[in-house]
């Protein structure tokens, strides 16, 4: 439908018929309006699966769905570094929804990781907004593909669960356009989702849902977002003014009294039609979108997609560690440990609950002879000293123990935060058990976030798997056997322990509300800027092969950077190298983070072969946002490009200068700094006189070799003129009243040119 019908047909309907359309017909369903022919569509969360809900609805995963297949969460997705993997994990889940007649798949969830405690950190991508705003885009994408729309949740700044429907996120706005808003804008310029789904909590004191300045300044007038914004379900405050805001459609539904309050402000002129008027058609342009795309016949078939989830998992799990022992030999006399070799740990509670058809474990999968013993079961903390002398005997006797470890489905999950970062203390007793009587341990971890691991120095090889999809046990036998070479890599750092965390002190704030008070310096950007010790970097993770990079180089041209690096596969293995690149800030025009993820490119490699790995940097590369200039800033000056194995681990360096295509404001009054007219091309040279004549009449003045010359030398005279404000140009340069305010004048000139 054109939107000049679109436009027609809401002209057609009364005022009740467009507030009614406003919110949901129920649970899952848009509303419809039958004497209009208007259908109504619906929607269904995800984001990992599909959790249709054809019976009682409910938004806590406690009601049954349809049976689905589960992928990999989306904190395991995002360590593939891969976007190719995300978008055809993305066009499964399109064919799947069209299949299943769902409009718009809740999801992908791409809120920064800001501390490892959020309960929902196992939906979320990423610490580093490129990372997942890339990750975003590519599922997006994929799912797109098949007219099929998403909701990109939870809009934003919903980094934890505590008081998430009311607690405020305090936060300056360079924080928020670097870290907490840029991956949503990389999703909705670069894919242009169907939806966004605005989060619970205020930002800055404002409900995202009534946020005008978020769901209309930024989102539709800055990045061109056309489609339409529908709350988190119960998000609304007050309707009325969420709706002049920018959120088209409340959820769930119905919600008579509030599309009541719509219908009876455009009555009584506190609401101006022509606002409901177009949120209406924002909504009925993708209701249309998808009732009249007619796309290839869709079929949801569950055993090629649990085959999907099984080889998407593979290019996930990160090899944290590996002293030789890995992969194992299916020979092997080997003793499987842990309740969740039984019962993999492989997805998260909450609305992403998937019903799945059928779950894989490790053990199932497990060569012939391999002794299990449960030692601890999967859902709880608890020790049976009987089961653990018969593990840690089964351990000694072995050549391997596999120890199968993780979170249990309580300690992490929508609705609650985690109160600590350690795995239930059972299983760090077994682990230290079990390496006083074999040395040869390896262990396999099942979390959707970090964990604390005390006994990393002495356990030989650990594999983490997060929430590793229904496809998790023939996954996790694929890499232990190496069938499957490791290749995923964290997307998030791993601290040595929680009070390492940036967050740490302002975590999760009070009734009111919290302060993000480290700014941008979230994740790997505070490590890096603090030169801390961390347990395992962001990117980090092994492979069963090694590689090389040689030959890094860049070039300019059509005002972008160009950079590539040849990358050989140097072991015998083939394998899977993401090659990543972080731009260093050496201008020291901002407090910047040492270094930030700028590209990442993914790469498949057999024995011996060499492939390139290409990028293209353009100014936002290079960019931090700058207050007052109200937008993105590259200064001139000196930048390293680093191209890495990992953040900590940079096996190629190249430099590069800037020159900078905006300027920053410059405010010349009595107050402005001499430092700050000195950093602008266009003052800096008449400050430069002034002082040279200032130094030339204290050189008329004094003979060499007395006191006062001594004492202060010309470089501490210019360190002491850059911190004094313009107004003390008189006393230190030695000027009268007239010559100040004609310099004052002279400057603000050349600071208008
Ligand atoms: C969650 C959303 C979810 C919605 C519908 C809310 O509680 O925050 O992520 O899509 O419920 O189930």
């Amino acid at each position: 439908m054109t939107q000049e019908e679109i436009r027609k047909l809401v002209s057609q309907m009364t005022l009740e018929e467009k507030a009614a359309l406003c919110s949901g017909k129920d649970f899952w369903h848009t509303e419809s309006v039958e004497r209009l022919g208007i259908p109504s569509i619906m929607v269904s969360d995800g984001p990992h699966g599909l959790r249709k809900q054809d019976d009682k609805a409910d938004n806590l995963g406690v009601n049954d769905s349809i049976e689905a297949v589960c992928f990999p969460t989306g904190s395991a997705l995002a360590c593939s570094f891969d976007k190719a993997l995300a978008e055809s994990v993305g066009v499964c889940l399109g064919e799947e929804c069209r299949a299943e007649n769902v409009a718009v798949l809740l999801g992908p969830a791409i809120n920064m990781k800001r501390s490892p405690l959020c309960g929902r950190n196992f939906e979320y991508y990423s610490e580093d907004p490129y990372l997942a705003g890339k990750t975003a885009a590519a599922f997006i994408r994929g799912v797109q593909s098949w007219d099929v729309g998403v909701s990109v949740k939870h809009f934003a700044a919903n980094n934890q669960e505590f008081r998430r429907m009311t607690g405020s996120s305090n936060m300056d706005e360079r924080t928020l356009r670097e870290i907490y808003l840029a991956a949503f804008e990389t999703a909705v310029r670069e894919a242009k989702p169907w939806t966004i789904m605005c989060s619970y909590n205020r930002l800055n004191g404002v409900f995202a849902s009534e946020n005008r300045k978020l769901l209309t300044g930024i989102l539709r007038d800055e990045w061109g977002f056309d489609g339409f914004v529908m709350s988190d379900w119960g998000a609304v405050n007050v309707r009325t003014d969420g709706l002049a805001a920018g959120l088209e459609l409340q959820m769930p539904g119905p919600c008579p009294d509030d599309d009541a309050s719509i219908a009876e402000a455009v009555r009584s002129g506190a609401l101006d039609e022509a606002v409901l008027d177009e949120a209406v058609a924002r909504i009925l342009s993708i209701v249309f979108r998808y009732s009249e795309a007619r796309p290839p016949r869709a079929v949801f078939d569950r055993e090629a997609d649990h085959r999907k989830a099984v080889l998407t998992e593979q290019e996930c799990a990160v090899l944290l560690k590996n002293d030789g022992l890995l992969p194992l030999s299916r020979g092997a006399k080997l003793a499987y440990l842990g309740g969740f070799a039984a019962k993999p740990r492989y997805q998260g509670g909450g609305s992403s609950h998937i019903h799945s058809s059928r779950v894989s474990s490790a053990l199932e999968c497990a060569p012939e002879g391999v002794v299990y013993e449960e030692a601890f079961p999967a859902d709880r903390d608890e020790i049976d000293e009987a089961a653990f002398d018969r593990a840690v005997r089964a351990a000694a006797e072995a050549e391997t123990a596999v120890i199968f470890a993780g979170l249990p489905d309580s300690f992490e999950s929508e609705g609650y935060d985690r109160s600590h970062m350690r795995l239930p203390a059972c299983q760090n007793e077994l682990i230290r058990r079990v390496l006083a009587v074999q040395k040869r341990v390896v262990v396999v971890l099942h979390c959707g976030s970090p964990v604390e691991t005390p006994w990393a120095d002495d356990v030989p090889a650990v594999l983490c798997l997060y929430l590793g999809g229904e496809g998790v046990g023939e996954a996790a036998d694929a890499l232990l056997y190496g069938d499957a070479n490791p290749s995923g890599r964290l997307a998030e750092t791993w601290p040595r322990k929680l009070e390492d965390n940036p967050s740490f002190l302002n975590f999760p704030g009070d009734e009111e509300g919290v302060t993000y008070a480290e700014g941008v310096f979230v994740g790997y950007r505070y490590y890096d800027k603090k030169r801390m010790d961390v347990r395992w970097p962001f990117g980090h993770g092994e492979s069963y092969t090694s590689f090389a990079y040689s030959n890094a180089r860049l070039e300019e041209a059509d005002g972008v950077v160009r950079v590539s690096v040849d990358v050989t596969n140097t072991g015998s293995r083939a394998g899977k190298e993401a090659v990543q690149l972080y731009v260093a800030d050496d201008t020291g025009a901002a407090n910047r983070p040492p270094q930030e993820l700028k590209g990442y490119e993914k790469l498949t490699l057999a024995p011996g072969e060499t492939k390139t790995a290409q990028f293209t940097l353009d100014e936002r590369s290079f960019s931090w946002y700058s207050e007052s200039l109200g937008d993105w800033y590259a200064a001139s000056g000196p930048y390293r490009i680093l191209l890495a194995h990992s953040s900590r681990d940079v096996r190629a360096q190249l430099d590069y200068t800037l020159t900078a295509k905006k300027r920053l404001p410059l405010r010349v009054h009595s107050n402005t700094t001499v430092g700050a007219l000195l950093a602008d091309d266009r003052t800096a040279p008449i400050v430069r006189e002034a002082i040279r004549r200032l130094e030339a009449a204290r050189a008329n003045e004094e003979k060499p070799g007395e006191a006062a010359a001594e004492a202060i030398t010309a470089e501490m005279v210019e360190q002491m003129l850059i911190n004094s404000p313009l107004r003390s140009a008189q006393s230190f340069l030695g000027m009268s009243r007239a010559e100040a305010d004609a310099l004052l004048e002279k400057l603000q000139q050349a600071a208008q040119s």
